[in-house]
């Protein structure tokens, strides 16, 4: 009979942290603030009430306060899935041969599959706490969508989606899942907003872009819903400070496993899931408490805005309704090629993750899909846990860097930001079996080519 080791690393909920981590207050160097697009001065949370909750508003510009509490009754909601387990990959170390320590913290156990809860219901809390009625938002692969579509439902809000119409088609059940929590989920472009209508005009079948249907969001937020806000999953700071409860309960965890990462991998659509793992733990490099901790962030050759895109202002979406935000950018008018990783098809990348790359804090580097699915079916074998297609891209790395840890002879603890499961994504893993899925490596003329339409900034 084999023999199994448990290595699980359960938290108490007693235990469970009751702040999030705000990294702004830590913040080395000076990181560029987002501007107002039509004055080119600093966002304020002013600025920003008409866009988002104005909780959210203000925690976006906060520079100053390093932990922010969470509120009683969020953490209530949190207890419903969290704290999430680590887990101790004894079964993948084997297959691998390794003598690295390979950990991986699972967010896929949360109601809605992936760690987008975090933050789902943290924006709907303080939207019902301001007596507004709904929120809109985009989503790619449908996972921002499900959470946030159960986190308004959660606080009696309505909650209008816009899905991004080659995932709308790819996974029709993340869209039922949407609408069984009771939101109304429509593929991007739609007919419903004035970009949406210019894009099928020009192309019928577009198969739609996160940067689109944040334009789409933004647009019927603003002009079609009184009392509405506009809701984001990713990229900016109120977001990524609502997923660090992720890295502050595995700080714990790793404690109680008697181990601190050599090597932390994540993937990176727009920053959210990864942030949350690995701002806990940079403070150690930042502090030079742990200079030589590696954080490596993890993306598609097929969307590699970091590895391969210009630092510039550039907008969130694609009719440039967004502040502009100092990232690495593949241009705002970016359509992904229909690759099955949907969540990590975004344009462009949080400015907190950007500016740390450009410190040399973190490393970032991009993967072929069909590597990540190798990766993805080998993990699933031994560890038992479908990948979503996001995660299988750290899964990968992690991998590679676990080997690399064989041919060297040393022994590496790293660990695994798992943001979700892939049990929507079945479509993908079909594909991959059947061998007709194929790899895209986004041309460098592309990005030349969107430098072109980045826009001015106007002198503040
Ligand atoms: C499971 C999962 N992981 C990762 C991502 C990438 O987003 P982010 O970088 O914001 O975590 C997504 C996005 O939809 C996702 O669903």
């Amino acid at each position: 009979m084999a023999k199994f080791e448990r290595g699980i690393y359960f938290l108490d909920q007693k235990d469970m942290p009751t702040r999030w981590y705000n990294i702004m207050a830590d913040m080395p160097g000076d990181m560029p603030p987002m501007l107002h697009p039509g004055t080119g001065k600093p966002i304020t949370a002013d600025d920003l009430a008409p866009v988002f909750a104005e909780e959210c508003g203000k925690q976006e510009v906060n520079r100053t306060d390093r932990w922010i509490d969470i509120p009683e009754e969020l953490l209530a909601i949190y207890r419903t899935w969290r704290p999430t387990n680590l887990y101790r990959a004894h079964r993948l170390e084997k297959a691998l041969d390794t003598p690295a320590k390979i950990f991986y913290k699972y967010e896929g156990t949360s109601q809605a599959g992936s760690h987008k809860p975090n933050t789902a219901t943290a924006q709907s809390y303080y939207a019902s706490k301001q007596g507004l009625k709904g929120l809109a938002t985009e989503t790619g692969a449908g996972q921002w969508g499900s959470a946030l579509a159960m986190g308004t439902r959660f606080f009696g809000l309505e909650c209008k989606v816009f899905m991004v119409s080659i995932s709308y088609h790819q996974k029709p059940y993340r869209r039922i899942l949407m609408e069984t929590y009771g939101a109304n989920c429509v593929p991007s472009p739609s007919p419903e907003t004035k970009s949406g209508r210019a894009m099928l005009e020009k192309w019928p079948d577009c198969p739609g872009s996160l940067g689109l249907a944040i334009s789409e969001a933004m647009e019927y937020m603003m002009e079609h819903h009184e009392n509405y806000r506009y809701s984001l999953g990713s990229v900016v700071n109120h977001v990524l400070l609502h997923q660090t409860i992720v890295g502050e309960e595995c700080r714990k965890q790793m404690e109680m496993a008697g181990e601190y990462p050599d090597i932390l991998v994540g993937n990176i659509g727009g920053g959210s899931n990864y942030a949350g793992q690995f701002f806990p733990w940079i403070r150690d490099k930042i502090s030079g408490k742990k200079p030589n901790l590696r954080i490596i962030c993890c993306e598609p050759e097929s969307c590699p805005s970091v590895t391969k895109g210009m630092y510039a202002y550039d907008f969130g979406d694609l009719s440039g309704m967004t502040p502009l935000i100092k990232m690495y950018t593949l241009g705002h008018g970016f359509i992904p090629p229909p690759i099955h990783a949907g969540g990590l098809r975004y344009h462009g990348m949080a400015p907190t993750i950007c500016h740390l790359h450009r410190l040399g804090l973190v490393e970032a580097v991009s993967v072929p899909q069909t590597a990540v699915f190798e990766a993805g079916v080998k993990f699933a074998q031994v560890e038992g846990i479908l990948t979503g297609p996001e995660p299988c891209h750290n899964v990968k790395v992690a991998m590679d860097e676990a080997l690399k840890c064989r041919e060297e002879g040393v022994s590496k603890t790293i660990l695994i930001a798992h943001s979700g499961h892939g049990h929507f994504d079945l479509a993908a893993y079909e594909a991959y079996l059947s061998g007709k899925l194929v790899d895209y490596a986004y041309p460098e003329e592309e990005v030349r080519k969107a430098q072109a339409e980045l826009p001015k900034v106007p002198a503040a």
